[in-house]
């Protein structure tokens, strides 16, 4: 999946940054010099959102690197987000600061058993979330994220027998909502399943006049509480247009940072976790990604994301087909 993989073993360049550079002047120059863009998910820390060129969800970025003019696109997010932009800009150079950053959704997914799964089940068709590996998505015939998952299931003919993966709790979300014969595979994000309902009810208890928004990647119980369930661009939009004032927020932290900027009077609660390993829902992988490490991959141009030239043209079309049918719905 990557090249290069000799001059850094650990996944990222463990190089010390001259403490005497102001690292984020350094960054924008190279940026301008290389003809770099930086795409950053809502799951980064602040200082890596507001050193972006573009931020946003899994759907807007995937539109931002095939739209791309530059010649090299540094992803600050995970493997599978720097993989769909490799697909969608075959031509572009495409960096990830560290390839350590991958996705619990994605790796509940293995496209052996998956290859498996199908030819056990002829004849559907295969939706999948885009939280997983470019293989599976070679075995795919449409893509779908957390923003365009129920129009794109709502545009497949009725008679189309389906197939939903890799995430139980969107394929169930979205399964609830249609009338489907639809098989899902039972995969799960680890950051999203471990929010805790007794302590989101404990916190609306506290905190009665908050309203309570989540990711549809929460399981069903947490879910049932929420007054809004949606995509992180989604979440975004709706406490921009929201009369509320205070909210309890159910998916990665990260997020919390665009809230703040655009609506700055409000106040955003992180929903609580029951991971007793941090005690939070920061999701571990998307953190791995550092202002340090986005430097020394601008400055050195690796890690850089390679897909096998056998799989590149088949995982990319399923990719391309959601974005046209989100263009023609107005996504
Ligand atoms: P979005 O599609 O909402 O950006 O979510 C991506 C993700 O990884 C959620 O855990
Ligand atoms: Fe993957 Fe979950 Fe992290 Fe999203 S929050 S990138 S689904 S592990």
């Amino acid at each position: 999946m990557f090249k290069n993989k000799d001059s850094y073993k650990k996944g990222y360049i463990d190089l010390p940054v001259d403490p005497s550079l102001n690292i984020k002047d350094e960054i924008k120059r190279m940026r301008s010099e290389k003809n770099a863009i930086i795409l950053a998910h809502y799951y980064q820390t602040g200082d890596i959102q507001d050193i972006a060129d573009y931020v946003g969800d899994s759907l807007a970025l995937s539109r931002a690197a095939e739209k791309a003019d530059a010649e090299i696109i540094l992803f600050a997010g995970v493997n599978f987000m720097a993989e769909t932009a490799k697909l969608l800009a075959p031509g572009k150079k495409v960096l990830i600061p560290d390839t350590n950053a991958g996705c619990s959704l994605a790796d509940s997914c293995d496209h052996v058993e998956f290859r498996k799964f199908l030819d056990d089940n002829p004849g559907r068709t295969v939706i999948t979330y885009v939280n997983s590996s470019s293989e599976i998505k070679a075995m795919s015939d449409i893509i779908c994220t957390s923003t365009n998952a129920f129009k794109i299931v709502e545009s497949l003919p009725a008679e189309e027998k389906l197939i939903f993966a890799p995430d139980r709790n969107l394929g169930n979300y979205i399964a609830r909502m249609v009338n489907r014969d639809m098989l899902i595979w039972d995969g799960a994000c680890h950051v999203h399943e471990e929010f805790s309902l007794e302590g989101i009810i404990k916190l609306k208890k506290e905190n009665p006049d908050a309203s309570v928004i989540v990711h549809p990647e929460c399981k069903l119980p947490v879910r049932m509480v929420a007054d809004f369930i949606g995509s992180t661009g989604a979440l975004l939009s709706f406490v921009k247009k929201d009369k509320s004032m205070k909210y309890i927020v159910g998916t990665e932290p990260g997020i919390i940072h665009q809230m703040n900027k655009s609506c700055p009077e409000k106040t955003y609660i992180p929903a609580p976790s029951t991971d007793s390993s941090c005690g939070c829902s920061e999701c571990n992988f998307m953190k791995l990604i550092t202002v340090e490490k986005i430097y020394n991959t601008l400055k050195f141009e690796e890690p850089e994301v390679f897909i096998d030239e056998s799989i590149m043209e088949r995982a990319a079309m399923p990719i391309r087909r959601m974005l046209e049918i989100s263009d023609k719905l107005g996504l």
